[in-house]
Order: structure tokens, then C-alpha cells, then sequence
């Protein structure tokens, strides 16, 4: 331990109580490690605050003896936005975790960062209203984490990601300013729009402790349907035809032969043999006829390349076998190779099928399996370099990076939703330009002159 981290850790044990400083090994690490794959970096130690003048607080020991901090809750990030890389304090936000208000009225919740996304679903859909963006880890994510990485889901294609939602916040800057940014209006134009640039800054300018999220009245009907391809290439086209005729459906997501596959070993739903791709597609509204009608709308615009009937879900049990399906990929994929790096590019929706094709040939030429599935409404692709042993590490490196500037040359991006971190620093530059990536990071400074809140994330160290 550096002297600099010794002297912070007596500052803080003078400053909280010692059972909310976590201090033992094992904690520490489970502290520094997230949904990343990119190892494990734990911090020095782990503060749980309990409120905005704590973080304050440790943002002032921090600065006087020049340590870093981070901000962590759940850990399910992929973009490893809260390994701790040069140790240091991780300021835990799981206490923080209170719904402080639902307002029909106003259409608005109050909520604090640790609050868990499905539970504050579930609590306002009590209320008949609907709080939309759905990270496949709504279990276990939390809106905090949300906010800092902007994160989407499925449904992002009708109703946008996080930050459409979110239409103010309280903030703890390093400098020790506590802030409230943004209204509980729908409409405010006065200022800077700071909520939105906190919103997706990865824990790097300021801690959020107090999040006013947007509320939608709840759709009261929602039909989903699964139509199956002989191709990943035919189901691309499929997703830009449905676009491109007015279609828009909460939710379009792509399931390649690979990402089938693996679903087939745990999933309740049984694909027809030699699918080699699917759609999952969902409407919805309050008129119950006109769902349906657009689910068949969709259905016909695809008939031609379906490779097999058009299966509607008929009951909420079938929904959420369908959506089982779909939610577990992510882990499911490591029932086929132990190892994978996930990304989540997007590209325009013109460019779904070439995105495909060429993650599937930049697997293929480096004798890797790659994967795709994701959210093909809105462009944004999760390919998957799944792999066996670390020996192979290299080429899915190389591959990995071919992708991502795949994704740039097709006018698309590196990050579509699980953000920068420290997993795409590297390629921030390429997708950006040098200008751009130099004025960001002297916003950083403003917000953190010191560079103590999160270093060595979103920006090369
Ligand atoms: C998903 C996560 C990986 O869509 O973003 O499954
Ligand atoms: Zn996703």
C-alpha cells in the first residue's frame, strides 16, 4: 500500500463508521471486477455512503492525498467502467438505493442511484405507468449505472435509451460542489444541458446521487413474435425492409445461427432444425387490435424471407419463453466456447447486413467463431468473439479491434450501449479524431482538475 492510500484510509476511518468501510480482501475483489471479462483491479478500499455530503466528504480526503476514486453498485457494466485500474477508493452507491417518489401527476420518479431498474419497473407499472429503457440485466442493474453509461436494451428502439428519461440529477463533482442539473419539467432550456452530459460520462465527472427519470403512462397491450430465417444475412435485410416501410416496433432483435445455437441448450423454446437466424419482434399500444395489426404488418413484410411460419406468442408464458431466450445470450454464449469479448458497435440500419457479414468473415479469417445478435432495430450489434483458451487471446485482440473499425467505416460507432471504459479507450481516437477525444478530456479537467475521479477511463491513460 502507498503511503498516499495509507494516510486516505486513516482519513476515512476517522470520517465513517468502520462498518461501512469494506476492507477485506475478498470483498475488495469482488469490488473490482465487473461483466467486463477484463480481469479483476480491486480498490484499496470500499466506502458505503449514504448520502451526497459523504461522497463529498471522500472526494475531500481523496483530493488531499491525491488517491483515486470510483464509483461502483451493481458491477454489471461490460465495459469495465468500474475496475478500479490504480486501486484506491470505490465509492459503493448499493446503500443509496431508496424510490423517493412516484408522481402520476407529474409523470416523474425520484429515485436514488442504488435503486435496482426492474424494481423501479415494477414500482411504477403498479401506478399504470412505465418506466421503458430495459438493459438485459434490469435484475441486477441499477439506475445509477444506467445513467453513467446511457445505457439501452430492447425496447430503446420505440422509446430511446436512458438519457431520453432522465430530466434531472444530483451530483457530487470532485471539486466538492454538490449540484442539481436539469428540471422536473418536461420541457427547460436554461444552461448548459449538464443532466445530459452527465448522463453516459462513465463515472467520470461527478457521482449521481439523486436521478428524476421521466414516466410514460403504460402501454396496455404488447403482442411478441418470433420469425425464423434460414440466414443471418436474409434476417438482416429483413430488419431494413420493416424500417424502411414505417414500421416501427418496440423491439426487433437479431439472433444469428451461432447465438441460436447456444440459446438451444438452456432455452424452454425450441428452434425449428437448420434455422440459421431469427427475429424477435414486439408491439405495442393501447389499442389491442391495432398491436396485432402491426405485428402482422411486420409478419408480411418478412414473409417472403421467412424460412418458416410467423410463431405470435399466444399467452404471457410464451412471452417470456421467447424473452428468456433472448435476455440469457449473453451468459448462454459461454455454454458453446468458455471465453468471449463481447461488443456492442452500431452502425446505421442501411449497414445491418454488412456489419454482420463482415464480423462473421473477420471471425472466420482468424479461425475464431464469432457470434451476432442484438438490438438490429437500431443498429447496434453485439458481436461476440467466443474463444477457448487464453493462447488465442491475440487473434481475438486483432479480431476485436477489425470489428470495431469495421463499425467506424461503415459511419457507425465502437460503443452502442455498454460505453468506453476501459474496454474501447483505444479505439476512442480512431472513431472520433484527435480534436475531438482533446476537447473532451479538457471537460474532464474542468469537472476533475485533479484526474482523481475514475482515471484511465474513456480516454487513453
Ligand atoms: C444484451 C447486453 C449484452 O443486449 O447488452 O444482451
Ligand atoms: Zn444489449
Amino acid at each position: 500500500m502507498t503511503a498516499p492510500v495509507a494516510a486516505a484510509l486513516e482519513d476515512l476511518a476517522r470520517a465513517f463508521p468502520a462498518e461501512r468501510l469494506a476492507r477485506d480482501p475478498e470483498r475488495l475483489e469482488a469490488y473490482g471486477r465487473d461483466e467486463s471479462d477484463l480481469g479483476s483491479y480491486p480498490p484499496d478500499v470500499a466506502v458505503l455512503v449514504e448520502s451526497a455530503e459523504e461522497v463529498r466528504e471522500v472526494f475531500r480526503i481523496a483530493s488531499a492525498h491525491r488517491v483515486p476514486v470510483v464509483p461502483v453498485a451493481a458491477r454489471s457494466g461490460k465495459s469495465g467502467g468500474v475496475l478500479a485500474l490504480h486501486g484506491g477508493i470505490a465509492v459503493s452507491l448499493e446503500r443509496l438505493n431508496r424510490i423517493l417518489e412516484i408522481s402520476p401527476e407529474d409523470l416523474v420518479a425520484r429515485v436514488e442511484p442504488g435503486v435496482i431498474t426492474g424494481q423501479l419497473q415494477a414500482a411504477v407499472e403498479q401506478h399504470g405507468l412505465f418506466y421503458p429503457p430495459d438493459p438485459n440485466s434490469l435484475e441486477m442493474c441499477t439506475i445509477g449505472g444506467n445513467v453513467a453509461e446511457n445505457a439501452g436494451g430492447p425496447r430503446a428502439l420505440k422509446y430511446g435509451v436512458t438519457r431520453e428519461y432522465v430530466l434531472g440529477l444530483t451530483a457530487v463533482v470532485p471539486t466538492g460542489e454538490i449540484v442539481k442539473a436539469g428540471h422536473r419539467s418536461i420541457k427547460g432550456v436554461a444552461g448548459y444541458d449538464l443532466t445530459g452530459l452527465f448522463v453516459g460520462s462513465e463515472g467520470t465527472l461527478g457521482i449521481v446521487t439523486e436521478v428524476t427519470l421521466k414516466l410514460l403512462p403504460r402501454p396496455r397491450h404488447v403482442s411478441t413474435a418470433l420469425v425464423v430465417f434460414d440466414s443471418v444475412a436474409t434476417a438482416a435485410r429483413a430488419v431494413s425492409r420493416v424500417l424502411a416501410q414505417g414500421v416501427i416496433p418496440r423491439c426487433l432483435e437479431l439472433l444469428d445461427d451461432v447465438s441460436l445455437a447456444a440459446a438451444a441448450k438452456t432455452s424452454p423454446f425450441r428452434f425449428p432444425a437448420g434455422a440459421g437466424a431469427a427475429l424477435l419482434v414486439e408491439t405495442d399500444g393501447n389499442d389491442e387490435e391495432g398491436v396485432f395489426a402491426e405485428i402482422v404488418r411486420v409478419a408480411e413484410i418478412v414473409q417472403g424471407d421467412a424460412s418458416g411460419e410467423v410463431i405470435v406468442a399466444q399467452n404471457e408464458a410464451q412471452r417470456r419463453d421467447v424473452w428468456e431466450t433472448r435476455r440469457y445470450l449473453s451468459v448462454n454464449l459461454k455454454a458453446l466456447h468458455p471465453k468471449k469479448l463481447s461488443e456492442d458497435i452500431a452502425v446505421p440500419r442501411s449497414r445491418i447486413p454488412e456489419m454482420v457479414e463482415r464480423a462473421k468473415g473477420i471471425g472466420a479469417r482468424r479461425g475464431l467463431v464469432v457470434a451476432t445478435y442484438g438490438h438490429a432495430g437500431d443498429g447496434n450489434l453485439h458481436c461476440n468473439v467466443l474463444f477457448d483458451r487464453e493462447d488465442q487471446r491475440p487473434q481475438v485482440d486483432l479480431a476485436v479491434a477489425e470489428i470495431l473499425r469495421a463499425a467506424v467505416d461503415l459511419g457507425g460507432t465502437i460503443t452502442g450501449e455498454h460505453g468506453v471504459g476501459l474496454a474501447k479507450r483505444d479505439f476512442l481516437e480512431y472513431e472520433q479524431g484527435r480534436e475531438l477525444v482533446a476537447l473532451q478530456r479538457r471537460l474532464k479537467a474542468v469537472f476533475d482538475p485533479l484526474g482523481i475521479l475514475n482515471p484511465g477511463k474513456i480516454f487513453p491513460g
